[in-house]
């Protein structure tokens, strides 16, 4: 069988070197891989969340798609499209909404940050919270779900996201009574390098020092030429260690180029060699990318027949089909139809409330708490050890009044009385 890897752009500034080092790079390489059927899209919808301003949003969608292209993606072998192209994700955004938990989205990073601030500014709650921000794992978990990915490339960010796509998938796939999603995994690149920006820190938008992708090669050696580095002359020997230039190198240079360029920093390689051998490295990885992209920018009814044909292709195979069943699952079925027979869901006997434990990517021992519907109640945080873990949960099976789940190890996520009726619900049939 073949692993859907699936991710989604946000389509919202332009690309710079950080990006495709990060992302870009990383990406088309992987869309190689045998075995695997990929899917990369342009999250536009996403990016109606921060973006208002249309005709940036088309520019950004624009110079997104000429990059991902110059950058060797193959729209012939992967897919490669724009969200706001299949409406049915936004069809399947509105199920998921439905057996959505709104606690779960309470607790989202994103939202939770914005809540955060307003109340250290003395605002309302959700002073100028907009409901995109809050649904936005829904829109997400669509995105995902839609095409049953297995596999999510993302930043850590972007964890929870994924975990929240499992839970509404299969609350889903509970509450109407089969497999309709598979549950995706996330999956986190820890070699792929995260790149220093100008002035050392973080390459990022939001510290403006940023290299742009495709600027023009005297811009880009300007660029280059303005990086930091501290004040010791020619012949003075220097680090390589906390070198922004020297990790820049790195990331556009073979193991046998760095090496060499350790030694040249080593024998005392002057800042502004060494920052020409730097332009020149980028400039020679950038270059022929760099003349794609300008041929593409130039012809965007090209890239808009691309996109389309993607997208096209994706809905008659998958996304049309799926949305179909979907609709029948839930009841939005032809009134002429003969009722069918009850769903397993409905058949099944019974599910009661239980405890999970299990060990997470960063290898440290969990559990969760759901109700018979698979609504998660508590969350624990991680333990060292699955002992720590079933001695906890030994405790919580005993509680029965909102003092007794006071510790620090879990986390509600629903209120208290919910959990301690859940609590009593699996006594009583245990007894
Ligand atoms: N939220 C992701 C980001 O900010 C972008 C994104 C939208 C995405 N939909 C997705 C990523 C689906 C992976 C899968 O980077």
């Amino acid at each position: 069988m073949t692993t859907r890897v699936l991710t989604g752009i946000t389509t919202s500034g332009t690309p710079h070197l950080g990006n495709y080092v990060g992302a870009v790079r990383p990406a088309v390489a992987a869309s190689r891989n045998p075995g695997v059927e990929s899917f990369y899209f342009l999250a536009d919808l996403h990016s109606l969340i921060k973006a208002q301003d249309p005709a940036r949003t088309q520019r950004s969608t624009l110079e997104i798609a000429a990059t991902w292209l110059a950058a060797g993606l193959e729209p012939d072998k992967v897919w490669f499209y724009r969200q706001s192209d299949i409406p049915e994700i936004t069809e399947l955004t509105w199920f998921l909404t439905c057996v959505a938990s709104k606690g779960i989205l309470n607790r989202a990073h994103a939202y939770k940050a914005a809540v955060d601030k307003n109340r250290a500014d003395g605002e309302d709650d959700d002073a100028a919270v907009t409901a995109g921000l809050f649904m936005y794992p829904v829109l997400m978990a669509a995105d995902i779900l839609i095409f049953n990915a297995n596999q999510v490339p993302v930043g850590r960010d972007q964890i929870q996201h994924i975990e929240m796509a499992r839970d509404f998938g299969q609350r889903f796939n509970h509450v109407y009574g089969k497999e309709y999603f598979a549950l995706p995994e996330v999956l986190i690149d820890d070699n792929v390098a995260t790149l220093p920006g100008l002035d050392g820190r973080k390459m990022s938008k939001s510290y403006n020092n940023t290299i742009p992708l495709f600027v023009p090669r005297e811009e880009l050696k300007k660029l280059v030429f303005s990086i930091l580095t501290d004040s010791r002359g020619p012949g003075e020997a220097k680090d390589t260690e906390g070198s922004a230039l020297f990790q820049l190198y790195q990331a556009f240079a073979s193991a046998e180029e760095t090496a060499a360029f350790a030694q040249a920093f080593a024998d005392g390689i002057g800042w502004g060699d060494a920052k020409q051998k730097l332009f020149e490295r980028i400039d020679a990885e950038i270059t022929p990318l760099r003349e794609r992209y300008l041929a593409l920018m130039a012809r965007p009814e090209e890239i808009e027949a691309i996109l389309r044909d993607g997208a096209q292709r994706l809905r008659m195979k998958y996304a049309i089909p799926l949305l179909t069943e979907l609709r029948h699952a839930v009841g939005l079925r032809n009134l002429a139809e003969q009722p069918a027979a009850p769903t397993k869901a409905a058949t099944a006997k019974a599910a009661l409330p239980q405890f999970k434990q299990y060990r997470d990517k960063d290898a440290r021992f969990y559990f969760k708490f759901t109700d018979a519907d698979g609504q998660l109640l508590i969350q624990s945080n991680g333990f060292d050890a699955p002992k720590d873990a079933g001695q906890i949960i030994a405790v919580l099976k005993q509680a029965e009044r909102a003092d007794q789940l006071e510790t620090t190890e879990i986390v509600l996520q629903v209120p208290v009385a919910e959990v301690l009726a859940a609590l009593k619900q699996l006594r009583d049939a245990e007894a």
